[in-house]
């Protein structure tokens, strides 16, 4: 029978069939020291949790383009690509969160693409590559807003087939779901993970995907 690889809890944490590697772990100290975030992608934030628990009740065709939008260590898009099969890329506006996003994907055996851009620097062209388009705690700030908005726009428009936002609840946050309700026909629920581990908040989610399930 095959031996299950035991881990250090006091350097990594398992949850959804993922290895997250913490702070103290020697690879992160050592990339800390030549890379520091600074909008916030200095850590891996539990809304992506909520994505990951969303995704493994509604399934992802195999195989999907996913976009990752503000992906930070990118853990939503690494378990989209272990789970799935899918194949996924990470923006970002900070370029200090890839060799992060990097680490866990080879930690986790899997393949991101990532670049660096900014919401807005997404063309409509680009986004019509991708099925699903991912983001877990991204509107933090009211001058996020219309950004944010504006990229799922774009990419409602270009044809991705599904957005789903994940956050604990923040008012800029709010505001991009009741215009995406609003206009683009976006819906809201309230979703939350307890066990192993904790999170709660709301999901924004437009559009759906084929129910082929893994
Ligand atoms: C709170 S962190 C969340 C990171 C990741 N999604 C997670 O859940 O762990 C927010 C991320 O959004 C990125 N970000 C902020 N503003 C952005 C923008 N205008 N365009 C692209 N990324 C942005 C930050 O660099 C950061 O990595």
């Amino acid at each position: 029978m095959a031996k299950k690889k035991s881990i250090d809890k006091s350097v990594e944490r398992r949850a959804y069939g993922l290895t997250i590697l913490k702070a103290a772990h020697p690879r992160m100290r050592q990339l800390k020291k030549h890379h520091e975030p600074s909008i916030h992608g200095n850590k891996f934030w539990s809304s992506s949790y909520l994505l990951m628990d969303y995704l493994g009740y509604q399934g992802l065709p195999i195989g999907a383009q996913v976009l990752e939008a503000g992906c930070g260590w990118g853990l939503a898009g690494v378990f989209c690509a272990k789970q799935f099969g899918a194949r996924v890329t990470g923006i970002d506006a900070d370029e200090q969160v890839f060799p992060y996003l990097d680490l866990h994907a080879e930690v986790n055996g899997v393949e991101i693409q990532t670049r660096q851009a900014r919401f807005e620097e997404m063309t409509a062209k680009e986004l019509a590559g991708f099925d699903v388009l991912l983001a877990a705690d991204v509107c933090f700030w009211d001058e996020m807003i219309d950004p944010l908005y504006c990229l799922i726009e774009k990419a409602v428009k270009a044809g991705v087939q599904q957005v789903i936002l994940a956050d604990p609840g923040r008012p800029p946050f709010v505001k991009v779901s009741e215009r995406c309700i609003d206009k683009l026909g976006g819906q809201t629920k309230t979703w939350s993970v307890e066990g192993a581990v904790t999170a709660s908040g709301n999901l924004m989610i437009i559009g759906s995907l084929p129910r082929k399930r893994k």
